[in-house]
């Protein structure tokens, strides 16, 4: 079958390439992002292959339904990008992959927490500079904080069982609670408890009507004063707006962002000889308690290698009609709205 595969990167291709080596599927290698501009390139592919920062909106979907696609492939988790209910509607199948690597966000959202407590960056560029002064890099012990899960999936889960082993109280919400984080001691509180009780917070949940901008002014307001935030998750579930008030009254204590409310524009690109025109990202780079990575998250071996093998196995399942169901995106996965203070639907 041929699969348009856009937002190719050269670490990509030897992974696909490797993993079609039995199905032999016609791979057209594609830099660019799917967009309005770019659905010409898929034009006879019966399957498209899209990652993270690629537009199937309804209107993209249109153009594909037209030029023969019938089955989107996505090169990820989280399916926030997708017009699912427009896709159903054409008949377009949708395809993830729902679990590639846990271990990978949940280990990078720790790595966020260890480096903006015991500030790891900036210890690094002063021991090279010979300054071995110790000032400002005082940190605290994470054994006996109270850490907040927002969203208790297989991504969280795994975060709940490396804070437990730090020594952590955790706290989580899910409006699905996991027994195995209950088995592990984990207590299930609600939002407005999580915030008022967090030394730390995390959020694992996904992108959906519910979640965004479901860390809004409001809910920042109920959190402790010098909390730690974590989004590994996406950028929309924050304000980024509010964060900045936020943290310009110093009521957060640091930041840790992997993904970002307007990524599209700047990650996954070497934008280093560019003016960045988002102003709010702009700023939000500026605060000294905030570390910013680019949507790197998923970015281990075993997860880039499960991504590929899922994706191709995805495309030839397809083929033979042995769709297997649970890499299907349906609306059945859009998850119910949260309750809780602070949510804001928009
Ligand atoms: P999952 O589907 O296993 O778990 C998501 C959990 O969130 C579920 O338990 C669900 O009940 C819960 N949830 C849904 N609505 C909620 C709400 N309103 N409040 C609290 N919890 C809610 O997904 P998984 O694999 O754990 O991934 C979580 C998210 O991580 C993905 O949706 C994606 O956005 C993001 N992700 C980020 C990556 C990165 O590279 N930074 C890579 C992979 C995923």
């Amino acid at each position: 079958m041929k699969i348009a595969v856009y937002s190719i990167k050269p670490y990509e291709k030897p992974l696909l390439d490797a993993a079609n080596v039995e199905a032999k599927h016609e791979l057209l290698f594609l830099a660019a992002q799917l967009s309005a501009a770019t659905v010409d390139l898929a034009l006879k592919c019966p399957a498209v292959s899209i990652f993270v920062g690629d537009d199937a909106s309804a209107p993209v979907l249109r153009c594909l339904h037209a030029g023969g696609t019938r089955l989107i492939a996505l090169r990820s988790a989280g399916f926030n990008h997708v017009d699912v209910e427009e896709a159903a509607r054409l008949g377009i199948t949708v395809l993830r992959v729902p679990a590639y690597s846990p271990h990978a966000v949940a280990e990078h959202a720790v790595g966020l927490m260890l480096t903006l407590n015991r500030k790891f960056h900036r210890a690094f560029n002063r021991v090279r500079e010979q300054n071995f002064a110790l000032d400002g890099l005082m940190g605290f012990d994470f054994n006996g904080k109270a850490a907040g899960v927002i969203g208790t999936g297989k991504i969280g889960e795994v975060v709940c069982r490396i804070l437990t082993g730090f020594g952590c109280r955790v706290l989580a919400f899910d409006p699905v609670q996991s027994p195995e984080c209950t088995a592990m001691g984990v207590e299930y509180v609600e939002l407005a408890d999580l915030y008022s009780r967090s030394d730390v917070i995390s959020l694992h949940c996904p992108l959906t009507p519910a979640t965004r901008h479901l860390v809004s002014a409001g809910a920042i307001s109920a959190m402790k004063p010098g909390v730690m935030l974590i989004n590994t998750s996406r950028g929309a579930v924050i304000d980024t707006r509010a964060l900045i008030a936020a943290l310009k009254k110093g009521h957060i204590g640091s930041v840790g962002l992997d993904v970002y409310e307007e990524e599209g524009d700047l990650f996954f690109k070497d934008l280093s000889a560019e003016v960045i025109q988002d102003d709010v990202f702009a700023r939000l780079m500026t605060f000294p308690n905030v570390l910013i990575t680019a949507h790197q998250g998923f970015f281990t071996r075993e997860a880039c290698t499960a991504i590929a093998t899922t994706t191709i196995s995805n495309a030839t399942d397809f083929e033979r009609g042995t769709v297997n169901d649970a890499n299907r995106v349906g609306a059945r996965l859009i998850a119910p709205a949260a309750a809780g203070p602070s949510d804001r639907a928009r």
